[in-house]
């Protein structure tokens, strides 16, 4: 990756903002065809693993087109089945109690469409069982297509940037991000949004592309990456923009795996763990708020953060180094 480090990467909010934008129309056949559709097998692990309960409380950042939003509410409907194939009357009602709402089920109720930042923070999500947010409102209502057949308000998209999100602290039972905080200009700020709005004991999940470490693969990954997926996706894209060069060059400049956890512990989260997938080419980063998140946040690359399945990476060669 060293020509891609040389030039920092420009993720100011407008300028991602308007990359997405307009690669929005092809960004879902765009993933599947580059990634030979295993993006959606990352989704999948990341949500067997996070494994949310039928009435948790779930916010997805950066969603998107709610790829992952819809599979943990998927999972989460799954969940709350009876063996017969019904709802549990938990699930049918939202469950569970939250800090701001009774969550008396409103199922019938039609869907509302995107909320902007004003009327989300304006307004109880108490109903939603996942909420997702990005701030960028072309991906939102691919998105809001995908949920249409939803009933209810299960899943509410909501139009926000990463590092002000319109939500009281404490909120979520789980705060996940897939493929997004990369983007966000300001990685540490993304990461404490995430854990403010995380209630004590709930989990923030990060999911994310990593380099692979092995060789061979990691220099073949390399060339794909830096060479060929740049030419494929801008052919494809058909789009003005740079959007996939900016990908491997974005994937260059992120920490990732002891970096990225460290990061995640200074941001008020314990038991750091990640688990490196297809070899590294993406990594899941898992997180549990601390009762206290602001008496933590002193651990390092060789705190407690772990690499959960030593067998797909040897923790030696750990690349020291920035975090940013
Ligand atoms: C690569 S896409 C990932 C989408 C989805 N999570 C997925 O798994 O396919 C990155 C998303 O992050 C969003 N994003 C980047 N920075 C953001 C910010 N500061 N606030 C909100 N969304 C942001 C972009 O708009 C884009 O939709």
């Amino acid at each position: 990756m060293s020509d891609s480090q040389t030039v920092v990467v420009d993720k100011s909010g407008h300028k991602v903002q308007q990359m997405f934008a307009e690669i929005a129309p092809k960004y879902d056949l765009m993933n599947h065809v580059l990634s030979l559709n295993v993006d959606r097998w990352w989704r999948w692990r990341t949500v067997r693993r996070l494994a949310p309960k039928a009435d948790a409380r779930v916010l997805d950042v950066c969603t998107g087109t709610g790829d992952l939003a819809l599979a943990l509410l998927q999972h989460m409907n799954k969940d709350g089945m009876n063996k017969d194939g019904t709802q549990t009357a938990q699930a049918a009602t939202g469950g569970g109690q939250t800090p701001t709402a009774s969550r008396g089920g409103t199922a019938a109720a039609g869907r509302q469409g995107i909320l902007t930042s004003d009327q989300a923070s304006a307004r109880d999500l108490g109903d939603c069982r996942v909420v997702a947010s990005d701030f960028c409102r072309p991906m939102l209502e691919i998105g809001e297509k995908k949920a249409s057949r939803l009933p209810g308000q299960a899943l509410q998209f909501v139009e926000a940037d990463s590092l002000r999100l319109p939500f009281p602290s404490e909120q979520f039972d789980l705060v996940t991000v897939a493929f997004g905080l990369r983007n966000v200009s300001d990685t540490a700020g993304g990461l404490r949004e995430m854990v403010r709005v995380s209630r004590p004991g709930g989990q923030v999940g990060v999911l994310e592309f990593t380099m692979p470490r092995l060789w061979p693969l990691s220099s073949l990954y390399k060339f794909y990456f830096l060479k060929v997926l740049p030419r494929v996706g801008q052919w494809f894209a058909k789009n003005r923009s740079d959007a996939y060069s900016y990908l491997p060059e974005s994937v260059g400049q992120f920490p990732q795996y002891e970096q990225l956890a460290a990061m995640m512990q200074d941001a008020g989260l314990r038991d750091v763990k990640f688990y490196p997938m297809t070899f590294g080419l993406a990594t899941l980063y898992v997180g549990t708020k601390s009762a206290a998140a602001s008496e933590t946040g002193t651990g390092g690359p060789s705190g407690a953060a772990e690499l959960a399945s030593p067998g797909d990476l040897p923790r030696s060669s750990a690349t020291p180094g920035g975090r940013s």
